[in-house]
């Protein structure tokens, strides 16, 4: 096998890995976001959440695995990108003077082009988000119909006191605005990196693929815009 061939495995390789990765990133979203709805259900205000939460911890270890596996998929999908974005640029002998988004049937826009940025910036969004929410602070409440009337974690008090500040909602909004067009680039794109694409299907996939991205911020955006709202 020649040299070419090999560049040419490694690099439909590392796009094959950022598509894996980052649908299962995707559907990690979607159920996390599914969860996030029992914010608003439940009496006493917080009770659904809270058990919600406690239910996925007691998985134990399990869980501690799932957190594990999720760990390198955010860290393979940022590192092959990173690393395919840095031997693409240096493979460039000559920068594009100028970088226009190409009109017609051409996918180039501004989300396509600024991957790699919105990518680093909701990486950096993500370990604040773990650090605020999984290692914050740590409330425990009481609810005697649940785990035996023994105290459980109160999510619900630290999200709730968090998104009464209006930084950490500014933050969330900024951050959700380019995770909409890192999704709607992202979720088609890797479609095609795993090959499956022809007319129709790439029109659809590209049309839907805007659309789901912007749900699914506006759907985590709108947690701390009514909680800070409601304070
Ligand atoms: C604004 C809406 C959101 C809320 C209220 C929220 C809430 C939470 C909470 C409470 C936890 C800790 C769970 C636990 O300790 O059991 C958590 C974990 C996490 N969240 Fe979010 N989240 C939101 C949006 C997001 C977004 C947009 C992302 C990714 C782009 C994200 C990614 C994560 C990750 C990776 C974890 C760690 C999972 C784990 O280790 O169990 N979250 N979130």
């Amino acid at each position: 096998m020649n040299s070419l061939n090999i560049v040419k495995i490694s690099s439909v390789l590392k796009k094959i890995i950022i598509a894996i990765t980052g649908l299962s990133l995707f559907l990690f979203l979607v159920v996390h976001l599914l969860g996030n709805i029992t914010l608003f259900t439940g009496n006493p205000p917080g009770k659904d959440f809270n058990e919600y939460a406690h239910f996925l911890e007691s998985f134990g270890v399990l869980f501690t695995i799932a957190e594990i596996g999720l760990l390198s998929f955010f860290v393979l999908h940022l590192g092959t990108a990173l690393y395919s974005n840095f031997i693409n640029t240096s493979a460039r002998e000559n920068r594009y003077e100028v970088s226009a988004f190409a009109g017609g049937n051409s996918k180039k826009t501004y989300a396509s082009q600024t991957m790699v940025l919105s990518g680093v910036i909701i990486l950096a969004f993500i370990v604040w988000h773990v650090l605020m929410f999984r290692f914050g602070t740590y409330y425990d409440t009481i609810y005697l119909d649940f785990n035996n009337g023994e105290p459980i974690r109160d999510l619900y008090r630290l999200v709730t006191e968090e998104f009464s500040n209006i930084w950490v909602v500014l933050g969330y909004t900024i951050s959700m605005i380019l995770l909409s067009l890192h999704l709607g680039h992202g979720f088609w794109s890797s479609f095609q990196s795993l090959g499956i694409y022809g007319k129709s299907f790439t029109r659809i996939t590209y049309s839907i693929s805007y659309l789901l991205g912007t749900i699914i911020s506006v759907g985590f955006l709108i947690i701390p815009i009514y909680i800070y709202s409601i304070n």
